[in-house]
């Protein structure tokens, strides 16, 4: 069950804990660095304490998820006036995207109950960890993607790991909205966000955040949104921290969409209480090209309990922010860079103040959409073609050296 049979809203799990036992966690945490736990060095079993329990006997379908790096960038926080910006990038995990820290806690629920084929809708990443986790787990993967909208890349990662792909229909909302009717009549687990399993292990990114800044919490914490689970997530994550007292200051939550696919901002900018959802949604950042977020109720619930805020960027800035985290030497896919633009934009409109402490969310890895970099090499040295001789490529390296 996904969702409630009488009122309709997600389906959402409850953490019970004790405050006064939650502030030993932290020190119980930091002792089971480098994640050799039982589920084996995962930056997601690490906070037990905060997961749904399985059952005796089941265990835990693990890739190693976790442990990402968080990154300083000092040379952009002093461009845009911030006291400190990092980047958390959570494309650094097996398959190279932060769907791996929900997939974990979700197809273990899947095993747990005993489920044979998992599905989902997908533009590209969700498919790639989900399709992973199912062979890890021995299980089947189903995907539905929208037609020649999914990278490379991310199909042939589904492809490799052995899943059913079915492209249908022009976007992700028209494939989730078969997936989420076919689900009952094929008895499939779906593994979209809406599975509040998901949500558990995605949550785990702003603890393990949290736990590298010293639990001195930023001021801002900003990322892209399509399906808005993640936002759902992280919010769940800073909600249940501050009830157990872990954190006094609550980071605010900043989600960016892409202007062509931004149905949540208007939403949430305008100050309406219902989204209006986006028919023909688009945006060169196929990840996030999405106009019918499932999530928006929950993504509304966060942004109101951390006082959040929103920005939609055309894809000409995500361009520029993501060459400017290249620059940098940090690479992420296009949907990931939108959360810089994003800041920009929040900056240069006084939502973000001067003088604060920043973090970006960076979602996805550099080499998910490698055709995107094909397609904007201008302004780069990029690639030239040379006799195999060493004046030939002396001659190619004219008015560069
Ligand atoms: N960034 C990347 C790289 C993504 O793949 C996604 C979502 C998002 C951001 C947005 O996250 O949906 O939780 O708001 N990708 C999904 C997929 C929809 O199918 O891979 P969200």
């Amino acid at each position: 069950m996904y969702s409630c049979p009488r009122c309709g809203q997600l389906a959402e799990l409850v953490l019970e804990m004790d405050p006064e036992e939650a502030r030993a966690w932290p020190e119980r945490w930091r002792a089971r660095l480098p994640g050799r736990d039982a589920a084996g060095r995962s930056g997601v079993w690490r906070f037990s304490e905060l997961l749904p329990s399985t059952p005796a006997g089941v265990e835990a379908v693990t890739l190693g998820e976790g442990g990402t790096p968080l990154v300083e960038l000092p040379q952009l926080a002093e461009e845009l006036q911030l006291e400190s910006l990092w980047v958390k990038h959570l494309g650094v995990n097996p398959t190279g995207s932060f769907k791996d820290l929900g997939m974990t806690v979700c197809v273990t629920e899947a095993r747990a109950l005993g489920r044979g084929v998992v599905a989902c809708a997908s533009t590209g990443n969700t498919s790639a960890s989900m399709a992973a986790y199912a062979a890890r787990a021995g299980l089947r993967a189903l995907v539905l993607v929208p037609e020649g909208q999914v990278t490379a890349a991310k199909l042939a990662q589904a492809l490799d790991f052995g899943a059913m792909v079915v492209q249908a229909g022009q976007t992700f909302d028209e494939a989730f909205l078969l997936l989420r009717q076919l689900a009952p009549r094929l008895n499939l687990y779906l593994a979209n966000s809406i599975n509040p399993f998901r949500l558990e292990g995605q949550k785990t990114a702003v603890v393990e955040l949290l736990e590298q800044l010293d639990w001195r919490p930023p001021d801002y914490l900003i990322l892209p949104g399509g399906n808005l689970g993640n936002v759902s997530a992280l919010g769940k994550g800073i909600s249940e921290l501050a009830d157990a007292g872990l954190v006094t200051d609550v980071p605010r939550l900043g989600v960016v969409q892409a202007e062509g696919a931004s149905p949540f901002h208007r939403m949430w900018s305008s100050g309406a209480e219902e989204l209006v959802p986006e028919d023909h949604p688009e945006t060169r950042a196929t990840a996030i090209r999405i106009g019918r977020p499932a999530n928006w109720p929950r993504a509304m619930r966060a942004l109101l309990r951390t006082r959040g805020l929103t920005a939609a960027v055309p894809d000409s800035e995500i361009e520029t922010a993501k060459r400017r985290l290249a620059e940098l030497g940090v690479g992420c896919e296009p949907a990931s860079a939108a959360s810089l633009a994003g800041l920009r934009r929040m900056r240069q409109s006084g939502q973000v103040p001067a003088g604060t402490r920043v973090v970006l969310v960076l979602t996805g890895h550099q080499l998910k959409d490698t055709a995107y970099v094909e397609e904007h090499l201008a302004g780069l040295p990029g690639i030239r073609r040379a006799e195999p001789t060493l004046e030939g490529v002396e001659r190619s390296l004219r008015g560069w050296l």
